[in-house]
């Protein structure tokens, strides 16, 4: 079979692994992919790349699809999602794991999903789309602090304000609506902050059927105990002990099945990965957001666990075919995953600085080292090439031996100009 995977970073790397141990794969071709995973080529598997192709550029992305003719193409992140390459795809009859636009709108729009929850008694922040700063600052002044301010559209996980003051929220505001994040900031969701602790749930679906995956637990901040601001995710780990079994059916039957069900009744029905992320409070799980693609580094440690092959599972969300696949085989250990990210991040960051050790990083079979932003040179150097750079991955018996696991990698690793957080998993262990 010959898959085409879009995407650049760790989370792609994860998943290029995971469908080369497969024996269906014969052939890969990476848009554009990263140095490390050309790697990933052996005597059963062909590696092509496309280094010129943006993991953004739809067009372009339809026009190598065109060329290579996959069997498959995989949708790593949201922009191209957003951007219709899934619709595209579909049209020519290429079979595609992701959704089409008007369903990547889960995440595109908050606006869409917030009024979609309402409609549908999705448990969800009460809140309010507005789109001038009066209406801003009338909303605001119902609200007691903390206030929770959104850009409607995508805005690479920074469109997020959390603030206790009201002045600055208001400020916030009006920056926002005069364009901070261009069109994405023309409309803003404000919402009641919600208390709790915060999971998320992957579910493949196809359309019609829907399936759990497992939950995991991010670290969206950039400093240790949750300080600094937002990033991407610095680190991350599965199962999350707060998602068990009951409450993984509770989110199932509460928010993941009526918004599924939703969306085929309004005609955009969902295929891809819906990444549900959730605030737990009292037992009661409410949305925080929909994503409509893997979590990065979340879907790292997925990967570490899943037992079953990955690439009937992603072609069965293509082909309406979740209904019959036999069920997904999961390592019941833990894995967790510690995000090594360019000093700067998530703000500007320099780059070209230079990494040794990562070898020895992965000598033992628990730790597995994705790359996500590097660069190797013909002579094998590796260089820092991004915000997030480096992912060190790691099993274990139970969650401190996998974050143990992962330290005993990261130590591995020398890189002056890089930092990483060194509490991974710290709500989970103190309990
Ligand atoms: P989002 O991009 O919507 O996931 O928001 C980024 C982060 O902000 C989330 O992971 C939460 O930690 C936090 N957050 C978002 N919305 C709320 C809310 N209504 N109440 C509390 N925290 C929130
Ligand atoms: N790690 C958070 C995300 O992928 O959105």
């Amino acid at each position: 079979m010959k898959i085409m995977l879009v995407g650049t970073g760790g989370r792609e790397h994860a998943l290029a692994w995971k469908m080369a141990q497969s024996p269906l794969l014969a052939e890969l071709v990476l848009a554009p992919g990263n140095d490390a995973m050309e790697k990933l080529a052996s005597n059963n598997l062909a590696i092509s790349r496309q280094p010129e192709t943006s993991a953004d550029d739809v067009e372009a992305l339809v026009e190598l699809a065109k060329s290579c003719k996959p069997d498959l193409v995989v949708i790593g992140p949201e922009n191209a999602l957003a951007g219709g390459l899934a619709d595209k795809l579909n049209d020519l009859g290429i079979n595609v794991f992701g959704p089409n636009a008007a369903a990547a709108r889960l995440e595109s729009s908050k606006a869409f999903t917030k009024d979609f929850c309402q409609r549908h008694n999705i448990p969800a922040a009460r809140s309010k789309t507005v789109s001038s700063e009066n209406e801003a600052n009338d909303y605001l002044e119902t609200l007691s602090a903390p206030y929770v301010l959104k850009a409607d559209g995508l805005a690479a996980g920074k469109g997020v304000v959390i603030t206790e003051d009201l002045i600055e929220a208001k400020a916030s505001a009006k920056q926002m609506l005069d364009g901070q994040f261009g069109e994405a900031s023309s409309k803003l969701v404000i919402e009641e902050f919600l208390t709790g602790e915060e999971a998320s749930l992957f579910v493949l679906c196809d359309g019609k059927t829907a399936v759990p995956m497992v939950g995991a637990q991010d670290h969206k901040r950039a400093f240790d105990g949750d300080t600094g601001p937002n990033t991407g995710g610095m680190g991350c780990y599965s199962p999350a002990p707060i998602l068990d079994d009951e409450m993984t059916d509770k989110v199932m039957q509460q928010i993941v099945k009526p918004t599924l069900a939703g969306m085929v009744e309004q005609g955009t029905p969902f295929s891809g990965v819906l990444y549900a992320g959730l605030m737990i409070d009292n037992n009661q799980p409410k949305l925080i957001e929909y994503n409509v693609r893997f979590g990065d580094p979340e879907c790292q440690v997925l990967m570490l666990r899943l037992q079953s092959d990955l690439i009937p599972a992603l072609m069965a969300c293509a082909t309406e075919g979740l209904a019959t696949m036999e069920p997904l085989s999961w390592d019941q250990r833990s894995a967790a995953c510690v995000v090594m990210a360019a000093n700067g991040y998530p703000r500007t960051v320099s780059k070209g600085s230079i990494i040794t050790g990562i070898e020895q990083a992965s000598i033992s079979p628990a730790v597995k080292v994705f790359h996500a932003g590097t660069k190797i040179s013909v002579n094998g150097e590796v260089s820092a090439n991004g915000g997030r750079v480096l992912n060190i991955a790691a099993s274990g018996e139970d969650l401190s031996q996998a974050v143990a696991n992962c330290y005993a990698g990261v130590e591995q690793v020398n890189w002056s100009q890089g930092f990483y957080r060194r509490d991974i998993g710290w709500r989970a262990l103190g309990k």
